[in-house]
């Protein structure tokens, strides 16, 4: 009796040890991107909110935050999900890059995803 409870412990251990070596790590590094030009000039309202517009709103429009629509849009992404001049620290552009968890709602493109890095690295303004 006592030797099956042991086994059973032994065996739940190996499963258990197996279970968190196999982890799969989704957040792997990505070399950090060149610094955009100095002077680079991106607008908010310009470039940045009709790829809200385009992609986002069609969830994001009051019911789920952020409310991504054009008039309030800025205000609720920063500082909430934006650390400004921050990108790769910016939830709002880590959920975007690919493997995050809005990429594939919204088929982010890679221009999306650089017109998005340019802003927040230039201080992430209401422009
Ligand atoms: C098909 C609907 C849908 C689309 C399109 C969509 N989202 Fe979301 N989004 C959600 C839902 C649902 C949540 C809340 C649950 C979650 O985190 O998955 C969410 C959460 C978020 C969050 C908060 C994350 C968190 O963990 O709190 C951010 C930021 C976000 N979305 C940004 C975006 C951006 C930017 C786009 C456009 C590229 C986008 N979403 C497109 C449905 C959508």
């Amino acid at each position: 009796m006592k030797n099956r409870f042991l086994r059973l412990l032994f065996l739940s251990g190996t499963v258990l040890a197996l279970l968190t070596a196999c982890e799969y790590d989704n957040n792997v590094p990505s070399p950090p991107k060149p610094a955009p030009p100095a002077g680079d000039t991106i607008s908010y309202s310009q470039d940045v909110q009709p790829f809200w517009d385009a992609k986002c709103v069609s969830c994001h429009a009051g019911s789920i935050p952020p409310n991504l629509t054009a008039a309030v849009s800025h205000t609720e992404v920063v500082p909430a999900y934006v650390i400004p001049n921050n990108p790769e620290t910016s939830e709002l552009y880590t959920v975007c890059k690919p493997g995050g968890s809005m990429a594939i709602y919204g088929s982010v493109t890679a221009t999306e995803l650089d017109l998005l890095y340019r802003w927040i690295y230039a201080g992430a303004k209401n422009d």
